[in-house]
């Protein structure tokens, strides 16, 4: 299979990474990748072939990964999540957690989420230029995580800077000081998990933790490190990706305000158009699997304990599977996009996911008429799992 050195996180690619992804589907369907000389599977069918076989490939092969030598913790709670975890034990811990994860705490979210995605849009509308992201955003979407954790509230402020600090860690240091701010970042989160779990135990409460020390596998109990992990995953899962979501619809009206004048006539297009939006530029463009024994796929051969970069993203553009695959059409149909995953590790978040974004976009498009964005490019954070903006300053035109 062709060698290829195409740098994912190089700048140009960071502006957009699509073109390139093309690039990959058309000529080099399967091949290595910078950094961490990873297999790229780039085509929808492959993509979809991969995270539907845990056998030839496994998530668990990649938790150690996720736990670099440099990183000395006693406990790593996020390498031990399920999301690392491959059947059986997947499957047992998946079970619980999705019988925690149900209708009733959606139900339960829906009503703050709107009060607070009023608030803050009431700080928006003012006539100066925002940042979205910070302003809104990242907010809204923090005090739902937290609210389904069951988190302290006065503690919202630090959970982006967690989740930022933690997204910068790599499989190498970055030097002592950095290094010192990731260990820090995850024993901060440990500590308040362990007192949330403390506060749950002594009085339960209507948040997901408390669901989880309520619930019995058969006679067995979550472990205390098990419930660290489904934190820490959830955590993490839950903040960046929707912020994303929100940010890069709102950045489009901006760019494509016949899209919002429509929106705001059809409200009952909004489910459609973020469905749209998760197939054009999803939150998460990769997700990593390993395969334990040689495999093969699209054709060749990939050697066991190879590295696998699934390129999410760019099956979501893949005109085999997507007719005009490059343009964004609201009324097309999105059906099998893989902007949540794909098989026994499909989002267990999706649900929440979509009615926050809904709810946000419903929010933004009943008090604003416009949102304008100076041209020219907008500040891209990327790393190498999600693509979505630093930033987003805009000014938001009251109704
Ligand atoms: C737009 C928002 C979101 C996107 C695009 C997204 C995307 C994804 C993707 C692609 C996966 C598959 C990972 C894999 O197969 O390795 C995943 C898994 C997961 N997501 Fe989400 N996610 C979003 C929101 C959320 C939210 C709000 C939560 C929870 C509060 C959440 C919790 C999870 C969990 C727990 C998993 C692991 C499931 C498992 O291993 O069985 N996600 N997500």
């Amino acid at each position: 299979m062709s060698e290829v050195h195409l740098n994912l996180l190089s700048p140009e690619v960071a502006v957009d990474p699509f073109p390139f992804y093309a690039a990959l589907r058309r000529d080099s369907p399967v091949c290595r990748v910078e950094p961490g000389g990873f297999w790229a599977v780039s085509r929808y069918e492959d993509a979809a072939a991969v995270v539907a076989d845990p056998v030839r490939f496994s998530s668990r092969g990649v938790a150690p990964a996720m736990d670099p030598p440099w990183l000395q913790l006693e406990f790593n709670a996020g390498a031990h999540s399920m999301v690392v975890q491959d059947p059986p034990e997947h499957t047992r811990l998946r079970s619980m957690v999705n019988r925690a994860f149900g209708p009733a705490l959606l139900a339960a979210t829906e009503g703050p989420l709107r009060a607070l995605a009023e608030r803050l849009a009431d700080g928006l509308g003012g006539g100066d230029e925002v940042d979205f992201v910070s302003a809104f955003a990242t907010p809204l979407v923090a005090s739902v995580i937290g609210g389904v954790l069951g988190l302290d509230p006065t503690r919202h402020a630090q959970f982006k800077r967690w989740s930022d600090v933690l997204g910068s860690a790599g499989p190498v240091s970055q030097g002592p000081e950095h290094d010192e701010l990731v260990r820090s970042a995850y024993r901060e989160m440990h500590r308040h998990c362990d007192e949330v779990i403390e506060a749950r135990r002594r009085e339960p409460g209507s948040d997901l933790m408390s669901a989880l020390l309520q619930i019995r596998a058969g006679e067995q109990a979550l472990t205390d490190r098990e419930l660290h992990s489904f934190f820490h995953l959830l955590f993490i899962a839950g903040l960046e990706t929707t912020v994303h979501l929100i940010a890069k619809s709102v950045m489009r009206f901006a760019d494509h305000p016949e899209e919002m004048a429509r929106l705001r006539a059809e409200p009952a297009m909004i489910p459609r158009y973020l469905e749209e939006m998760l197939r054009y530029d999803p939150s998460v463009h990769f997700i990593f699997r390993q395969a334990p024994a040689e495999a093969t796929l699209a054709g060749g051969t990939i050697p066991a304990g190879s590295f696998i970069l699934v390129m999410l993203a760019s099956a979501n553009r893949d005109e085999a599977r997507f007719p005009k695959a490059d343009v964004f059409d609201m009324d097309r149909d999105t059906r099998g996009h893989l902007a949540f995953g794909h098989g026994p590790h499909t989002c267990l978040g999706l649900a929440l996911a979509r009615m926050e974004a809904r709810i946000a976009l419903e929010t933004l498009l009943t008090r604003f008429q416009r949102f304008e964005r100076r041209p020219g490019p907008p500040e891209w954070m990327h790393t190498i799992i999600v693509r979505g903006l630093a930033r987003l300053p805009v000014r938001a035109i009251p109704a």
